[in-house]
């Protein structure tokens, strides 16, 4: 297994959309193995493969506490969305940046494992905000996209002045350990 270097915003390569996995080879099995390293490498609980420049429908994720159950989905799909909720997110290719975002609460997902089953599952929580910020990732969505024009800005402004001064400013307040738990 290998390390994957994670792309930044406001790099273009996160907003091409990827291509469905037509054939689970051991190819694909061995990019979604990396995924998960470079997942937890990076203190993630979520990674979609054009994070790490692999234009793929393949999103990796685990939220349990102890870094233990990894979950792969191969072309994963939304079937249902239900509900509203707000929750803060972060996300690895937005590094030290956190904000809140409206999702739904519930969805029906289906995916393929790496076993070549498909699976149909309902859930909410962690889980379903995850899968929905993955998916947006497949589809060069990012989550700063749903942030005000003005946020936005600040948040460009921000990163291009960290570009110049070549290092990142930690915003503190919003680094605490409810956030740190969030990054997908
Ligand atoms: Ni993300």
């Amino acid at each position: 297994m290998a390390t994957l270097k994670v792309l930044h915003f406001p790099d273009e390569r996160l907003r091409l959309k990827a291509a469905p996995v037509e054939e689970i080879t051991p190819k694909i099995s061995g990019i979604a193995d990396n995924m998960l390293e470079t997942m937890y490498a990076e203190g993630g609980i979520g990674l979609a493969a054009n994070q790490v420049n692999i234009q793929k429908r393949i999103i990796v994720i685990d939220i349990s506490e102890h870094k233990n159950e990894p979950l792969i989905l191969i072309n994963p799909e939304i079937l249902k969305l239900e509900g509203k909720e707000e929750s803060q997110e972060g996300c690895l290719s937005v590094p030290d940046y956190f904000d809140v975002v409206q999702r739904a609460k519930n969805i029906e997902y289906r995916y393929t494992t790496p076993k070549n089953k498909t699976i149909t599952k309902t859930v909410d929580g962690l889980l379903a905000v995850c899968i929905q910020h993955e998916i947006d990732h497949l589809n060069g969505k990012l989550f700063i996209d749903y942030l005000s024009p003005l946020k936005r800005n600040r948040l460009k402004k921000r990163i291009h002045k960290q570009k110049i001064e070549g290092h990142r400013s930690k915003n503190s307040e919003q680094l605490n350990n409810e956030s740190l738990n969030k990054i997908l």
